[in-house]
């Protein structure tokens, strides 16, 4: 059964079909590595490990404005393949009981074509009418925080969903209400787990970076998942709302027989066991006005007058090497990096 684009932005947001005009796009995994331009500027290796989409140019060192991934890159793993923007999450490794640990794959989400990665949204506001400006040359943000291990440290927009099957069936409603969780579920998930990680939309107009990768964007002063809410006077000017959705197949994990006697197996590469960690960076790599066009046309789902698409095809075959070799497949005897598991 093929889940029609609008019953499920409509389900997504709680709007009508007709208000809920959403970009919703696959981007397919790059490389698995230990690289963070954000955070970790030009170190070889970043003290844990990251899965990237977009465009070949990623690199350890990439400094706003005059390194731009939209030259630089000569392909995408995007669907829109004037996208070279880099979106990038921590993985999730399965500990099992000999404390041996391997990494849980990536699935492609309903109505998708591609292999693993990251279902990236840009999402405008639900009132049909306000404008939104697309990020400016240069422009990274950071959500969530890899250190935290309480809910308190959680944003609100970013959380997990426990799917009941493979459908995604019910649907469950917006992102981050209902039965999802800023922590792992503490069950097993028949239908895998999704991921949630949804970014700021007012941004303060002039940096296009700040010293925490954060405080350059922030929420809607009210309103929920996203909203129509006033921007802070701080931050007056209306972006797009950035969103990624991770479908991590934990399938091969769910026989309670691994499971351990307390608790859930799942950690994320930084060594998070709790999954309050959760975290997600940008880079914005759009070529030209192309994201600006599209937002003003309100483009929905995947295909777009006003842009270029791949086939899928084209897309999973741009990939890039590490730029350090690192194993981080089969059973490992600790995470990329030696990072330990911790719980608070
Ligand atoms: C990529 O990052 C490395 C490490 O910081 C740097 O030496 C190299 O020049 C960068 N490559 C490009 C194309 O900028
Ligand atoms: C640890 O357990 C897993 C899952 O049961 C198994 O496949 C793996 O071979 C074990 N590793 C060691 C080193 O015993």
């Amino acid at each position: 059964m093929k889940t029609s684009l609008l019953t499920l932005a409509a389900a997504l947001t709680g709007q009508t079909a007709a208000q809920a005009a959403m970009m919703r796009f696959q981007c397919s995994q790059l490389v698995i590595e230990r690289l963070d331009p954000l955070v970790n500027p030009g170190a070889l290796q970043s003290p844990h490990l990251h899965q990237i989409v977009g465009g070949n140019s990623f690199n350890a060192s990439m400094p706003p404005v005059q390194y731009d991934p939209s030259v630089e890159s000569t392909c995408t793993t995007c669907s829109f393949s004037e996208d070279f923007s880099n979106y990038w999450t921590a993985n999730i490794y399965f500990r099992a009981k000999n404390g041996s640990f391997k990494r849980v794959p990536q699935m492609v989400n309903l109505g998708l074509r591609g292999s693993g990665g990251v279902t990236v949204y840009y999402i405008p506001p639900y009132d049909g009418k306000t404008k939104v400006t697309a990020f400016k040359p240069g422009f990274r943000m950071l959500v969530g925080d890899p250190n935290v291990r309480s809910q308190r440290g959680t944003p609100r927009q970013v959380c997990h969903r426990c799917e009941h099957n493979i459908q995604q069936n019910p649907f469950g409603g917006a992102p981050c209400t209902g039965d999802d969780t800023a922590a792992f579920p503490n069950r097993i998930c028949p239908g895998g787990i999704r991921t949630t990680i949804t970014f700021p939309t007012c941004w303060d107009g002039k940096n296009v970076d700040s010293p925490d990768h954060k405080s350059h964007v922030a929420y809607p002063s009210s309103g929920t998942f996203e909203s129509t809410g006033p921007c802070p006077a701080s931050h007056p000017v209306r972006l797009p709302q950035l969103m990624y959705e991770v479908m991590w197949d934990t399938r091969p994990f769910n026989d309670p027989a691994i499971w351990p006697e307390k608790g859930q197996p799942l950690v994320y590469s930084m060594g998070d066991g709790t999954g309050y960690g959760q975290h997600g960076d940008y880079v914005f790599g759009w070529k030209g006005d192309s994201l600006q066009r599209a937002l003003d046309a309100r483009c929905t789902g995947d295909r777009c007058t006003q842009l270029k698409t791949q086939p899928a095809e084209q897309a999973v075959a741009c990939l890039k090497e590490q730029t350090v070799k690192e194993e981080t497949e089969g059973w490992l005897d600790q995470l990329p990096g030696g990072m330990p598991v911790t719980y608070k």
